[in-house]
């Protein structure tokens, strides 16, 4: 079969280069010559791991093409995939549509035979229907169905959660277009992989559903780890404890300094606005969001607090930029609120991502503090040292070389990477989230859920 992919960003590369390597022809089609130039010379725009290779791989195969002419490669298709951005529109917080109406009305002259539209941008509920308007307005005799094809894919795992989704959802209105999208799917869904069809309605519902619900479970755990903090109780292990009941699962309930990325931000924005004009209020979802940007202020708070009060005239080591690790994507990363904060009130900051320094040099300024090459030439020398993303990198130091390498050994871990009573051991005055001083910890109570695991 043949497929097309509309946008060659985050989600419509990893879409199409992962259904060239499960055997179908692709065209990745982008209205960006520049980005198209690059792509074809097999340099890829964005950091994500396994992907640069895949491209090649199937380029070289003769199944990955890529093209800014969508005259030359629609016609052809027998699915057409939209997947461009659909941002927060300026001053109201609804999705800004442009991008995918745009895509729609580019798509529409060129449509020959039966073609299905799919779209994997995450679009609010009606967005479909608008876009089946829109194309048959423009081309009346064109033979097509909409379908909504939402993704799950994270951001520095996305190759992995293609070829092994939890589940693939199709929200179709006629069996042809299912028999089309389980054709495409077959070499997934031949190995057990699930995959429901719905309405187009409930499929674009039930992507900010997931979203949405994540977002909240992450800021659920996150005021659990304010509450710990005033009591003595240990967000990670409450966390496991939480986690080892299948009704809830362990997966994001990581504390930490609030989530960011392009997506949770932004879909849970737009889930609640399209609720409140529909005449609905989704209250857990607006108190997720203003918790969440809340949080990441309150984090230089504690920043403060754990350097006596103020930062001014010290010397910071800034370990982690982007807004998770894998990615060297900067959008909505704690990062963007913590080091500005930390420079009004007159730190002189050292930076360091393993991947991100790039894209962080272009959000945070060049002039944001020194650039460091590593971990360890980040520390040196600094008055103390802030965690905000939980690289491996980081992982791999040690509290005795954390020691060594800071003038004044205070660390704020925002990520709860390193083990409470080995930093305190080795001298270390760390501050981390929902974690009790070892002091005061009952080994008996704390190893217990650990070993369970
Ligand atoms: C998210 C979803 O996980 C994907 O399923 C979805 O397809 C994607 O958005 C999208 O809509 O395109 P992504 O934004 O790449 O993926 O990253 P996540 O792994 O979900 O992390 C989001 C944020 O939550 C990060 O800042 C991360 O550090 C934070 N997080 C995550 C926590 O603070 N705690 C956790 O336990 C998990």
């Amino acid at each position: 079969m043949n497929i097309v992919v509309v946008g060659s960003g985050y989600v419509g590369l990893v879409t199409g280069v992962c259904f060239a390597e499960l055997g179908l022809r692709v065209t990745c089609m982008d209205h960006d010559a520049a980005k198209i130039d690059r792509l074809i010379m097999g340099d890829i725009p964005i950091y994500e791991p396994g992907l640069q290779n895949l491209v090649l791989l199937n380029q070289k195969a003769g199944r990955l093409s890529f093209t800014t002419d969508a005259a030359a490669c629609i016609g052809q298709a027998d699915a057409v995939f939209i997947a461009v951005g659909t941002p927060t529109r300026k001053g109201d917080n609804h999705a800004d549509l442009q991008y995918i109406f745009a895509a729609a009305r580019d798509i529409a002259p060129h449509l020959r035979d039966y073609t299905v539209i799919v779209t994997k941008s995450t679009v609010p509920v009606g967005t479909g229907r608008r876009m089946a308007s829109i194309i048959r307005d423009m081309n009346p005799a064109a033979a097509f169905d909409m379908v909504s094809n939402p993704e799950f894919l994270r951001e520095g795992t996305a190759i992995r959660d293609f070829m092994r989704p939890d589940r693939v959802v199709v929200g179709a209105e006629t069996p042809k277009a299912v028999a089309v999208m389980r054709r495409l799917y077959e070499p997934l869904t031949g190995q057990d992989v699930p995959l429901v069809v719905t309405t187009l309605e409930t499929a674009e519902m039930a992507k900010y559903a997931a979203n949405a619900f994540l977002a909240m479970k992450i800021t659920f755990i996150n005021q659990m780890a304010d509450l710990c903090e005033v009591t003595q109780a240990n967000v990670n292990d409450v966390a496991k404890i939480m986690g080892l009941d299948q009704r809830i699962g362990s997966k994001f309930l990581r504390a930490g300094p609030g989530y960011g990325g392009s997506c949770f931000p932004k879909d849970t924005r737009a889930l609640a606005e399209t609720a409140r004009s529909l005449g609905v209020e989704l209250g857990l979802v607006r108190q997720t969001m203003d918790y969440n940007d809340a949080r990441k202020h309150t984090m230089v708070d504690r920043i403060l607090a754990a350097f006596g009060g103020g930062v001014a005239g010290k010397t910071l080591a800034i370990l982690g930029l982007t807004f998770k690790p894998g990615t060297d994507d900067m959008r909505d990363a704690a990062s963007l609120v913590i080091v500005p904060a930390l420079r009004a009130a007159g730190a002189h900051l050292k930076l360091y991502d393993p991947k991100g320094m790039e894209e962080a040099q272009s959000c945070l300024g060049d002039d944001a503090g020194q650039w460091c090459a590593n971990a360890l030439d980040t520390l040196s020398g600094a008055d103390g040292a802030v965690l905000i993303t939980e690289w491996d990198e980081f992982r791999a130091l040690s509290p005795e070389a954390i020691v060594r390498m800071l003038r004044d050994p205070v660390f704020v871990d925002l990520r709860n990477v390193y083990d409470v009573p080995a930093m305190q051991a080795a001298g270390v005055a760390y501050t981390s989230l929902g974690r009790p001083v070892a002091s005061l910890v009952c080994p008996s109570m704390t190893r217990a859920p650990a070993e369970v695991l």
